[in-house]
């Protein structure tokens, strides 16, 4: 995760108000730092030097050293003005609405417009404003993706907005950034930015309804309807929870956990078995289920995709 490598109109805002006060900051500095060693050599106290010539009162030495600060807080303030308005604003027309749902320890990402519900992975189209809106069931959270856009904090109970249009294709790791609890630091997340057409097939391939599984798998889904997750998960035509993750096209996502593990057989497995020895706090309590019987329900989640 990088701050300065900018891949969003947003981010890059924000890294042009670094730059300036970096610089500004750096030769503040080096004024400061060449004047005062230049004051310790000149009137460095020798054997038989005289006191230097004293001051008292310096009109305008005193105006200069008010008017120079303040040219310097302008300096710093016109840019973050501007920058604080124009990524407060509202999205141009045609934005790509998503709620974002912060949770403890993970996030649900909502496409109100295309029918698409997915935890811990946003896919966003390139070159596309997206709009988020930011809110939450439990405690406080922040949405913090570095390359794509400022941390926003995300409130129960109060809307907040974040908007940027990201620019290249890629995946970029975000991190939620305000402390919720027990696993704040394991609350990660990823942006996957596709290109227009890519984005399209994964909308398509999120709303279809997921195949009936066999073998191993199917045996997994018999586990899984009658076994307690169907309280806590929505698979789509098959259960309709809504406590944890959206499972419905689990095995196309990357990692597990919120961006804890990555999304293997057994991963998902040893997850199944106990998930709060995986990730502390985890909501998600030890199923009782047998290595087989874990392996089966971790067969059948690979398999919807
Ligand atoms: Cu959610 Cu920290």
């Amino acid at each position: 995760m990088t701050t300065v490598v900018p891949r969003s109109d947003f981010a890059r805002d924000i890294l042009h108000v670094y730059a300036i006060i970096t610089w500004a900051t750096v030769g503040i500095a080096l004024v400061v730092g060449i004047t005062l060693a230049w004051v310790l050599i000149r009137f460095r106290d020798r054997p038989g030097a005289q006191l230097p010539v004293q001051t008292r009162g310096h009109t305008a030495l005193e105006i200069a050293w008010t008017i120079a600060p303040a040219l310097v807080l302008l300096v710093i303030a016109v840019p973050t003005i501007q920058v604080i308005f124009r990524t407060q604003a509202a999205p141009g027309p045609g934005a790509l609405e998503i709620t974002v749902l912060g949770r403890q320890w993970w996030w649900e990402f909502r496409y109100p417009t295309l029918d698409v519900v997915t935890a811990n992975e946003l896919h966003v189209p390139a070159g596309r404003p997206v709009a988020l809106r930011l809110d939450g069931p439990d405690v406080i959270h922040s949405f913090w993706v570095p390359q794509l856009g400022g941390k926003r904090d995300v409130v129960p109970g109060r809307l907040n907005r974040l908007a940027f249009t990201a620019e290249t294709p890629g995946e970029y790791r975000g991190q939620c950034a305000e402390f919720c609890g027990t696993s704040h630091a394991n609350m990660g997340m990823r942006v996957i930015v596709d290109a227009p057409d890519a984005f399209e097939r994964w909308v398509a391939a999120q709303r279809a309804a997921p195949g009936e599984p066999s073998g191993l798998a199917a045996e997994g889904k018999a586990i899984f309807t009658r076994s307690a997750c169907v309280g806590c998960h929505t698979v789509r035509g098959v259960s309709t929870g809504a406590l944890g993750p959206d499972l419905t096209t689990f095995g196309s996502r990357r990692t597990l956990a919120a961006g804890m593990l990555p999304n293997t057989v057994e991963a998902v497995t040893a997850w199944l078995k106990n998930p709060p020895a995986l990730k502390p706090g985890a909501k998600m309590p030890p199923l009782g289920l047998t290595e087989a019987q874990a392996r089966a329900v971790a067969a059948y989640l690979m398999s919807l995709k």
